[in-house]
Parts: structure tokens; sequence; C-alpha cells
């Protein structure tokens, strides 16, 4: 990764800027993520980020620069099953002027990290098949595809496929 950018757990002042970033990243012609414009309000951002200091089983990263601007954000899951609960669902976004540069590798080396540290052994993804460039991520990480969910997610009134990816953390990450 770039000297430059650090990565953090998400604080919930970061609301505002994660909120910007999602629409940007939304917004985007290549449809990438779930939500357009109409990602989640600051307000709703920040209570989850608050909420997150209450919850062992969820965690959020932000990416700065050193003049603390937020290029990059990943979450995390856990699943609520007992019987689940070593599997978390990840979802991340970096900034469109600031791919390239290893953030989001150092994203998810942050996202590892948490999984060992709370027993977390399992990383699972959804990706859109036309998503070349977050297939290559994930791929080179370790991921390695599980499924591919047919019309699995809703979006702009259509239906739409998705890939199920997982990682088994530790075993193959770079
Ligand atoms: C997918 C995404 C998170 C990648 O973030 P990034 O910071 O650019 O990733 P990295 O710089 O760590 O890339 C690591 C490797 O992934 C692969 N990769 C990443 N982007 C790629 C692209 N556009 N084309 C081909 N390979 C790519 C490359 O192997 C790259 O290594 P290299 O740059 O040394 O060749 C970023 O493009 C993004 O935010 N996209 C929009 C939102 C999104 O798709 N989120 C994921 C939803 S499932």
């Amino acid at each position: 990764m770039s000297d430059e950018v650090r990565v953090r757990p998400a604080e919930p002042g970061d609301a505002a800027a994660f909120v910007q970033l999602a629409r940007a990243v939304g917004e985007e012609p290549g449809g990438w993520l779930l939500g357009t414009s109409e990602w989640r309000s600051v307000g709703d951002e920040r209570r989850y980020l608050k909420a997150l200091r209450r919850h062992p089983g969820a965690a959020a990263f932000a990416a700065e620069l050193p003049g603390g601007r937020v290029v990059g954000r990943l979450s995390l899951a856990r699943e609520g099953h007992p019987a689940s609960a070593h599997v978390a669902d990840l979802g991340l976004m970096v900034d469109a002027g600031h791919r390239r540069r290893g953030v989001g590798t150092a994203l998810l080396q942050a996202a590892t990290a948490w999984a060992g540290g709370v027993g977390v052994t399992k990383l699972e993804l959804h990706v859109f098949p036309w998503n070349e460039p977050a297939l290559a991520l994930y791929e080179g990480f370790g991921f390695v595809r599980e499924g591919y969910r047919r019309r699995h997610y809703r979006r702009q009134g259509e239906e739409v496929d998705a890939i199920l990816m997982a990682l088994f953390v530790g075993e193959s990450e770079t």
C-alpha cells in the first residue's frame, strides 16, 4: 500500500465521509454496489458506527490520507446464529481516485486481523459478476468462488445475480 494511506477502526465522526464515498461509488456507471445515491443517511451511518462499540460481532475500518481525508471503507458483521458465528460477511469500497494503490488490500488485511482476534475463521462476501476489479482483488487475496446466486438482489428495479466468495482466515490471504 502507498505509505500515505492508513487503515484504522472507523469512528462515528467518519459518517459523513463514508456517506459521501458511498454515494460517489454508488453513482459510478460500473454499478458496483447494491445501492446507488440512496445509500443510508449520515445519521443512520453515525448510529451504526456508534453501535459497533457495543457489538463485538461487527466492525468497520476507514482508510485515510495523512490530512484525514477518508478514501476507503470496509465493514464486517458476523452471522447471528451460533452455528455460523464463525462466519462474517464483508463489504468494501475505495474512492475512484485512489484505486490500484493497495488500499483495498490493506482494508482486507485489517478485516482478516479483526477476524483472527474475535474467532471468525471464515469471511464471505457477494460480488456482482460484472465487477472485474473486485473479483481480481478478492481472488488475488485468496478468496474462492463458493456459489453463483441467481437473481439474488433487487437493484434499481431489476433482479441481478451475485457471486458468493469466501476465505478461510489465516489459510491463504496475502
Ligand atoms: C474493488 C476495489 C475495492 C479495489 O480496491 P483497490 O484499492 O483498487 O485494490 P488494490 O489496489 O488493493 O488492488 C489489489 C489488486 O487487485 C487487482 N485489481 C484491483 N483493481 C483492478 C482492476 N481495475 N483491474 C484489474 N485488477 C484489479 C489487481 O491485481 C491489484 O493489484 P495491482 O494493482 O498490483 O495489479 C475498488 O475498485 C472499488 O472500490 N470498487 C468500487 C466498489 C466495489 O466494487 N466494491 C466491492 C463490491 S463487492
